[in-house]
């Protein structure tokens, strides 16, 4: 397995797989790898000649607030955990390499980042999008590998491809959970035994959502209520939404007869954790 820093060698190499005729298999990252990266890897191998994973804590997308210092990293490991998944190249760039000068182009979405997520992290999605658009360039991938535990995101990623005519088809890959059902998360190991134990409750209480459709609710409004009442009841962390809207174009239901998204986020001590469910009416 190889593992590329510089961007411009990154992309030389690129081309040259292109010319090669080889399909590329992308799976951009934060690192801290766990099986839900893992999971991205090792569909993206099955589906593609080689297999390129990035690992790139990105400034842009963190607020000034957040967890950017914070985030947690270990590259040993997850070059190990990649070399096991059957990835082919690692690229490992600095925060200078992908931002060598002051960016002067930038990157907005018009809808779908003001719901959710983006209502609380301003700039957020902007950045997301920033650095993919980048990440694209360098490695001009066939495929492109999304965890749908960050659905949001690949509601707006879809968008930038579909309004950019970027030449990426993008995957969509559900969500690794925990036995217990907690959605796999690098932030997990910033929860104490208490809040981990509490974190749980994430999950349930989507599921519990959307057992309510199952038998019959159709309410967005008392599917919400229900949820806050059920998460409040076995939290002690602040719970920062729990939201319901179409999906992918993430507009405003007044009553469930199409694809919904309910999802949840919830501030921890030193971990924000979100969750969420993709269903239908029935
Ligand atoms: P990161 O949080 O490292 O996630 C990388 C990819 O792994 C994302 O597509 C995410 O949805 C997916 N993922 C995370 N946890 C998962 C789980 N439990 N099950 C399935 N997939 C999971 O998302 C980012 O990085 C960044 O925003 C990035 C797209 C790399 C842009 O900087």
């Amino acid at each position: 397995m190889e593992v590329i820093r510089s961007a411009a060698e990154m992309q030389k190499k690129s081309f040259a797989f292109i010319r090669e005729s080889k399909t590329i298999g992308f799976v951009p990252t934060m690192g801290f790898f766990h099986e839900g990266h893992v999971a991205l890897m090792e569909q993206a191998r099955r589906e593609n000649d080689l297999v390129i994973t990035s690992i790139f804590v990105n400034p842009l997308q963190f607020g000034p607030n957040e967890d950017y210092e914070r985030y947690p990293r270990n590259e040993a490991n997850d070059l190990a955990l990649a070399a096991d998944a059957g990835v082919d190249l690692v690229f490992i760039p600095s925060a200078a390499e992908m931002y060598p000068a002051k960016m002067l182009i930038s990157l907005t979405i018009e809808e779908r980042a003001n719901v959710l997520c983006g209502r609380t992290r301003p700039g957020h999605f902007e950045g997301v999008l920033t650095v993919l658009a980048k990440l694209f360039h360098l490695i001009q991938p066939t495929k492109a590998y999304f965890g749908m535990k960050d659905a949001q995101q690949f509601s707006v990623v879809s968008a930038l491809v579909d309004n950019l005519n970027f030449p990426v088809q993008l995957i969509a890959v559900p969500t690794v959970r925990e036995s217990d059902g907690l959605a796999k998360s690098s932030r997990n190991v910033n929860l104490d035994e208490k809040e981990r134990k509490e974190a749980v409750s994430l999950y349930k209480a989507l599921q519990h959502g959307r057992q309510l459709v199952v038998d019959g609710e159709k309410n967005p409004a008392i599917i919400v209520k229900e949820v806050k009442e059920q998460i409040a009841s076995q939290l002690n962390g602040k719970m920062d939404y729990v939201e319901l809207w179409s999906y992918p174009a993430l507009e405003p239901v007044s009553v469930i007869d199409r694809q919904v998204i309910l999802a949840i986020a919830v501030q921890f001590e030193k971990a924000r954790l979100i969750d969420n469910l993709v269903f239908d009416e029935r």
